[in-house]
């Protein structure tokens, strides 16, 4: 009989944790492993686990704890109501889970899951085994604090890269002997399939101009301001040269909303005019635009913890143009296969920017290498045998 895994993950919305995870089911061997789902709130992760035939479940999140953030300031009020909402939640949850039964592992996909799991793997009879698969830097204050408490109820964290790893290990010692690094993977095909010249058709973009573009969710850390300050000092320069924003406002952590108004209206003071368009969130046009693009910008100004965007792509043959922090240094070997300048700096970005577009050979070399890399280490057949060889490790340690 195949073990079953239930996946809980805290949102629903298409972010990297959350493809992350799809591409692992897409490559998961069935005969083995029976995946369910449990998500926070319902969105577009649901149509992905629905194609893939997951059973999944909406388990909501108080609103309270949804929004909590550690990407800002949570009010006392917020807190206590978080707080307060807490245990009915809990309560429902493992009446949830118990239907679900038999769960022979847990696998929780984002830090609020992970309080969820610990409590579930505690408190469910017979107790499934838990990991933690750790897409984030561990947070600080109250929830820090709450993970560390929990921490000893996880059998294993996954970490996506060795930054996060090294991150966890210093916030939560004892976890010693329990973590390890294993780099995310991407449907390589679709990505390598992409058609530029229609993306650039489809969205009436400029069918020549040489494109630089980014591509994430706007979140406060993800760096969109570099990327328009630096697109203004490459316009000052290259007056031809076009620019393209993908993503949109996903999140429902306070602190996330109204980016894309505020950036558009940054853009505007830039006097970026027409040299930008703003193509909000895309989906399976994804492996297009990034074809369409001369170069790809990635700006976080904290540490990425992974990078899933620069793996995409990679796989895509657009050459990258990174901020050199965090997961980010364990895939771009700059001058090899892409190129990193100081997070934060726009100027840098500008200049490296400019020296790209101003060198097709390099940019071809770069975008060679790049794919290159991307196949042999970031393919999403290696990084599912990578979680079942973990998951058979786990499991190997209880009866069936
Ligand atoms: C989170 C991280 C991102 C990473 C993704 C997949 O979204 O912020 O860096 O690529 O998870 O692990």
């Amino acid at each position: 009989m195949p073990r079953r895994i239930l996946y809980l993950n805290p949102s629903a919305h298409l972010g990297g944790a959350e493809r992350s995870l799809v591409s692992l089911l897409e490559a998961l061997d069935r005969n083995q492993y029976q995946p369910l789902a449990a998500l926070g709130h319902p969105g577009l992760l649901q149509n992905e686990l629905q194609r893939l035939k997951v059973p999944c479940e909406v388990w909501p999140f108080p609103d309270a704890v949804l929004r909590y953030s550690r990407f800002h300031r949570n009010s006392i009020r917020a807190r206590a109501q978080a707080g307060w909402q807490l245990p009915g939640f809990l309560l429902r949850t493992r009446a949830l889970a118990r239907k679900l039964r038999p769960l022979h592992l847990l696998h929780a996909n984002g830090i609020k899951s992970h309080l969820q799991a610990a409590w579930l793997s505690a408190t469910l009879a017979p107790r499934p085994l838990l990991l933690w698969h750790a897409h984030d830097f561990p947070p600080a204050g109250e929830a820090g604090w709450l993970l560390a408490a929990a921490a000893r109820r996880a059998d294993l964290v996954i970490a996506n890269s060795q930054a996060v790893a090294q991150a966890w290990l210093a916030r939560i010692p004892s976890l010693a002997g329990r973590v390890e690094v294993v780099h995310n993977g991407i449907n390589l095909r679709i990505f390598a399939g992409g058609n530029g010249p229609a993306f650039r058709a489809r969205h009436r973009l400029w069918p020549q101009a040489p494109l630089v573009g980014m591509v994430g969710i706007l979140a406060p850390w993800k760096g969109q301001e570099i990327f328009l300050q630096a697109a203004r000092r490459v316009l000052d320069a290259r007056p031809e040269v076009r620019f393209l924003l993908v993503g949109d406002d996903v999140y429902d952590t306070s602190g996330h909303g109204g980016r894309r108004q505020m950036l558009e209206s940054l853009a505007a003071d830039l006097g970026l005019g027409e040299a930008i368009r703003f193509t909000g969130f895309l989906d399976a046009e994804m492996a297009d635009a990034y074809a369409a693009l001369d170069l790809a910008v990635h700006a976080s100004t904290r540490p990425e913890p992974f990078g899933m965007v620069i793996i995409e792509a990679m796989a895509a043959g657009a050459p990258v143009v990174a901020a050199a922090a965090g997961g980010v240094l364990e895939i771009i070997r700059p001058g090899e296969n892409g190129w990193l300048t100081p997070p934060g700096d726009a100027a840098g970005l500008a200049q490296a920017i400019l020296k790209l577009l101003a060198d097709d050979n390099l940019r071809m070399r770069l975008s060679r290498q790049a794919r290159a890399d991307a196949s042999r280490n970031f393919s999403m057949d290696v990084y599912a045998a990578k979680m079942q060889s973990i998951y058979d490790k786990l499991v190997s340690g209880i009866q069936a």
